[in-house]
């Protein structure tokens, strides 16, 4: 149970590796948001819900930590669809929607590291 939860835990990863590569490539490049942002960002969703219950653990997952993180996905997504929204209407993505995108992605990866 344990080992399958560690290879779980591997999925999360590589669905937060793909979402902040996937910006980091923007950042340095035409700063828009990409359809693999899109579905790394569900891959973090359903491994992350996975990794919510209490399965192949010694102790009780941080729920409030747990509840801040889904909030946090949420807006992500919400402007994931904004900024792609906008960008197909006119072409550029403002700023304020492209730059939060990856800092937050990086405070979720925070959180789950550093709150223990
Ligand atoms: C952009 C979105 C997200 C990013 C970048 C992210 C990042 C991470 C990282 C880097 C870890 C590994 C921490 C470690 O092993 O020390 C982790 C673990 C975890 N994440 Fe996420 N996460 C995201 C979204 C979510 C969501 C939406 C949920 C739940 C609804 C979630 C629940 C969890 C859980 C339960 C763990 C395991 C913590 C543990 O067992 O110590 N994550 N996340």
């Amino acid at each position: 149970m344990e080992i399958l939860r560690h290879a779980v835990v591997l999925v999360h990863l590589v669905g937060f590796a793909v979402l902040f590569g996937a910006w980091v490539v923007e950042a340095v490049g035409r700063r828009r948001v990409t359809p693999l942002m899109n579905y790394a960002l569900l891959l973090s969703l359903v491994s992350g819900l996975a990794l919510s219950a209490p399965w192949g653990l010694d102790h009780d997952p941080n729920y409030v930590k747990i509840g801040v993180k889904l909030v946090v996905l949420v807006v992500i997504g919400a402007l994931l669809g904004i900024g792609s929204a906008r960008q197909k209407r006119t072409g550029t993505l403002p700023a304020g929607i492209f730059w939060p995108i990856g800092v937050l992605t990086l405070l979720n990866a925070a959180l789950a590291v550093l709150w223990r």
